[in-house]
This record gives structure tokens, sequence and C-alpha cells, in this order.
């Protein structure tokens, strides 16, 4: 019998629902491949769910993704939501939600930018000549995000805002843990980020780290305060392998990634809770931009952090890495061949201009 595994799909809005196509696609080819299959059903999320059911988080969405494996996402949101109260916009509504109800505190973020693709970076080419391949590993439901008291006042007739930056041991080593476990299966380096010189929340981060650290003593860490990590991305972006740090840090340096890898549509993510038994995670596999609707219903979006974003999907809920591993390539042989989308096209001599179906059928070939 072969393997057998079953995901919910959330294509979302603008954009989603277009790339999706092309990922799904992709799922396909490698089942079939690879001898696996995948049971997958199609629910409402975000503001197509809000049109259908007036709410962006439909209970049957949920309980469909309760008995799934893992979900795959797209994007959800776009000006025809944007003024809806907060608990029943698109992104406010649904992604935060899902990622609470189904504990998803660890999330992956690769920053990767291909040696053909540097010049989509804007730091000085030579310093990411050889490629730029960083994997954030950001805290997602504890800190400075959900910490209490949190909230407004007024004293002395001032208005007073305040936020707490709170961790628990337990909450430090899981994530900790996921970072090591990445590392492992990368190239063994691991720079923890945190604000140690200054914050109580830190000085526990670190101890409970270096903690960890002895149950995988191949991987080289280190230590960072979260200042100098936002300057040595920079300087030697080339250096790193594998970051982990809080929700707040890694909010920022993530997006700092993002930056320096050129195009946020090629860039996908990961949400991971609970880890099962067998070593596979539950999770939430998404790109790491939006729904893009300066440029929905054209066709020409880029579909690889979709497709990417399926990859890990693959690798680290259903532990079908030789499929993960196919598609990682075929993009980027896709992109080596010179297959570009607008977002990642700059006119040079050999580029293929595509829109999204042909970027899909560059990656299936
Ligand atoms: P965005 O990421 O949707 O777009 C930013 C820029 O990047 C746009 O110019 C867009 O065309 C481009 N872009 C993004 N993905 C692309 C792709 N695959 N191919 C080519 N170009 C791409 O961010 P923005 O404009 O701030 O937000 C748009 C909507 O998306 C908003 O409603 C926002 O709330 C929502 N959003 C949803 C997220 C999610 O579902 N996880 C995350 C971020 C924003
Ligand atoms: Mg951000």
């Amino acid at each position: 019998m072969s393997r057998s595994h079953r995901i919910t799909v959330l294509a979302g809005d603008g954009i989603g629902p277009e790339v999706m196509i092309e990922a799904l696609r992709v799922l396909d080819a490698v089942q079939a491949k690879f001898g696996f299959q995948v049971t997958r059903t199609e629910h409402l999320v975000g503001g197509a769910a809000i049109d259908a059911t007036g709410h962006p988080l439909p209970p049957e969405t949920v309980d469909a993704s309760e008995k799934a494996d893992a979900i795959l996402f797209g994007s959800v949101g776009g000006p025809k939501w944007e003024n809806l109260p907060p608990d029943i916009q698109p992104e406010r509504g649904a992604l935060l939600p899902l990622r609470k109800h189904f504990g998803l505190f660890a999330n992956l973020r690769p920053g990767v930018c291909l040696p053909s693709l540097t010049h989509a970076s804007p730091v000085k080419n030579e310093l990411i000549k050889d490629g730029f391949d960083v994997l954030c590993v950001r805290e997602l439901t504890g800190g400075v995000y959900f910490g209490k008291p949190k909230g407004r006042h007024e004293e002395n007739g001032e208005p007073v805002a305040l936020d707490t930056m709170i961790y628990r041991k337990s909450e430090i080593e899981r994530i900790a843990r996921v970072a090591f476990t990445a590392a492992m299966g990368r190239d063994k380096r691991l720079v923890s980020v945190d604000k140690a010189n200054v914050l109580a929340s830190s000085v526990l981060w670190r101890e409970v780290v270096i903690e960890v650290a002895k149950d995988f003593p191949e991987v080289q860490l280190s230590h960072l305060y979260v200042d100098n990590a936002a300057m040595q991305l920079i300087r030697r972006p080339g250096e790193f392998d594998v970051l982990v740090t809080e929700n707040l840090f890694g909010d920022i340096l993530s997006d700092e990634m993002a930056m320096i890898s050129g195009s946020l549509g090629m860039l996908p993510s990961a949400s991971l809770g609970q880890r099962h038994e067998n070593g596979l995670y539950f999770g939430m596999y998404e790109p790491s931009g939006g729904s893009a609707p300066d440029i929905a219903g054209r066709g020409i979006a880029n579909p690889i952090a979709q497709i990417l974003s399926l990859a890990m999907l693959l690798r680290f809920s259903l532990g079908e890495t030789g499929a993960a591993d196919a598609i990682d390539a075929a993009v980027a042989k896709a992109i080596n061949d010179g297959y570009r989308t607008g977002d990642i096209a700059t006119g040079a001599e050999g580029e293929i201009r595509v829109g999204t179906a042909a970027m899909g059928d560059a990656i299936l070939a």
C-alpha cells in the first residue's frame, strides 16, 4: 500500500488561488513520481469566506484542518475587507486565530537567494555571490505579542500603554529544539539572537538554549545580540546558516532577510505546532508575502513561494523528503534556466519572461 496523507487547502484571496493552482499541479506530479497519496480538501478562508459566510474562519474550515496532517495556505486580505471590525478582518480574524488554535509556535522562514538571482537583492552582490541561504526560526506564540499585562490606561491624566515580554522555560526549550533539529539537517551552525545584556527574558532565553545545545553536540552554537545580528546579516549574509530568536526580534529580522533575498514572491514559510512521535509536525505553510491585490487576477504572480511552501509541508509534516528535495531542485533549475516572472525579471539576456502558469510548467518540466 502506498503512503497516504491528508491536507487542507486554504487558498484565500487575491493571488492566493492563482498560485495555489500551480502548487497543486506540482503536488499531483510528485505524488505520481514518488508513490504516495495526499487526500486534499479545499476550504474557505479570509475575504472569500467572509463573502460566503460572513466570517473569515468558518468552523468547517477549522474542523477539516483538525483532521488533517497539515494546512497549505495561500494568502488572505484585500481592500474590499479592510474596513471591517478587527476580529472579522481576513488576517486578524483568520490567520492569527489559526496560529493560536493549532499552537503553531515555530515559524520557519528561509531567506534564500540563488546565485543567478543576486541582482534582485539590494545588498552588494559580492557579499552574496555564492548565494544566500539562511533559515530564520522565530518563536511565534509567546513574547511581547501575547504577554500580559498589556493595555492602555491613564496615569495623572496622561495616556500610558504597556506590553510585557515574557517567556517560560518550556516555550524557549521547544523552539530551541526545532532550531537545533533544523540545523542538524543543514550546515549545523546555529546563531541564537537575544538581548541578554538588557532583558531578563533574554537571559533566560540564552540559558535554556545553551542547555538544549547539550543534546545536539554536533551543532556549532553562537549568540548575538539582536542589534548586532541586524548589522551582521547585512555585513556578512553568506556566513549564516540557522538563526533562532524570539517573536518580535524574529518578525523584524525575517523581514530583513526577505529583503536580502530580493523577492517576496520567492519565499515560503512554515508555522509548526506539536511534534509527533514520528518526528513530523502539524504545520501551516504559506508564502511570506500577502495577497498582492495590485497584481491579482492577471496571471502574473510568482507561484514559487507557494510551491516552496508545499515543499516545506512535504518535508516537515508528511515526511516526503524525496518529493520535497525534488521540488526545491526543480525550482532552482527553472530559475537557473532563465524563467522569470515580473517580480524577478530584469530584462537581462537569457531571461524568459513568463506568467504564473508558465512558471508552473517550467517547474513541472
Ligand atoms: P503583499 O505581500 O501582498 O504585496 C507586496 C508587494 O509584493 C506587492 O507589490 C505585490 O505585488 C508583491 N508580491 C507579493 N507576492 C508576490 C508574488 N507571489 N509575485 C509577485 N509579486 C508579489 O503585501 P501588501 O501589499 O502589504 O498586502 C496586500 C494584502 O495582503 C493586504 O490585505 C494584507 O493585509 C494582506 N496580507 C496577507 C498576508 C497573509 O495572508 N499571510 C501577509 C501579508 C499581507
Ligand atoms: Mg512581518
